[in-house]
């Protein structure tokens, strides 16, 4: 399938605060005399960053909706271009055909009354996109400049339109250089790991913890010591250690912190 992707539903998480920003130019006029979105002018963002389970995206779309800000799962979208390289059979060891293909990939998203949904065309893969496989071949493309700087243009494009509370690995340091509010979220491996664990339990999933510990730091060095966006604190980000954090304490101070230096 061929064709500018309509990235995200710009009708996200409900009212929108500030409307300074511009809606989105119709599809139609978009593709033809799309223009890059200037990133220095993207100001209206909550920068989410942090390592596998320190609690991004619960968190993030949280603090979003009692902002009444939009929420955007950049991991997700890394998830489903992985999705759907995979789906056309490209070669994952080829940078150039997975820049190609990505720039093709007719990605939507849409997230009401907190639940994401990813679409690829009509296709839902929302579930698709959580396998072990996917977080396994992830990082054949996470670290090709062509994929995120495709990536990164939809991102801003979104960012530009709505305040937005946007999470991933370089919202703070590459997306949003000029975000407002900055987070590294962390947390301890054995918190992150037990709560992970937590997670998988609910659904009926019993993991090694040992194992799963392994697994969540492996993907962090991975994230880390790429050699293309990889995960750091931004200078100007806030650091939340959630470790010793309910939920509701992780969004009540990231919450308190927006509104403090708004
Ligand atoms: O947040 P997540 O676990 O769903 O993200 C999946 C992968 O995508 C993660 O292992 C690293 C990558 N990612 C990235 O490189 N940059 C982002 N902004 C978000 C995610």
């Amino acid at each position: 399938m061929v064709g500018f992707p309509d990235p995200v539903d710009g009708s996200v998480n409900g009212p929108v605060r500030n409307r300074r920003v511009q809606r989105r130019a119709p599809h139609s006029t978009r593709r033809r005399g799309f223009k890059k979105p200037v990133c220095s002018q993207i100001t209206d963002i909550v920068a989410i960053d942090g390592p596998v389970g320190a609690g991004k995206s619960s968190v993030g779309r949280r603090v979003a909706e009692l902002l009444g800000f939009a929420y955007l799962d950049t991991g997700a979208m890394y998830r489903a271009a992985t999705w759907w390289a995979i789906e056309n059979g490209a070669d994952l060891d080829d940078p150039e055909a997975l820049t190609a293909i990505t720039r093709m990939m007719p990605l939507h998203m849409t997230d009401r009354q907190g639940v994401l949904r990813v679409l690829i065309g009509a296709q839902d893969i929302t579930e698709a996109i959580r396998t072990p496989e996917i977080t396994r071949q992830i990082y054949k493309l996470d670290h090709v400049a062509g994929v995120r700087d495709h990536l990164v243009t939809l991102q801003r494009e979104f960012g530009a339109q709505q305040p937005t509370v946007a999470d991933g690995r370089d919202m703070g340091t590459v997306v949003f250089p000029k975000a407002r509010w900055k987070v590294y979220l962390d947390a301890s491996l054995d918190e992150r790991a037990r709560r992970r664990a937590a997670q998988l339990a609910e659904k009926g999933v019993q993991v090694d913890l040992a194992a799963l510990t392994k697994e969540i730091e492996d993907r962090d060095r991975k994230s880390m010591t790429r050699a293309v966006s990889p995960l750091r604190k931004a200078p100007d980000a806030r650091v939340l250690d959630t470790s010793p954090l309910t939920f509701d304490q992780a969004v009540d101070a990231i919450v308190d912190f927006v509104r403090e230096a708004s």
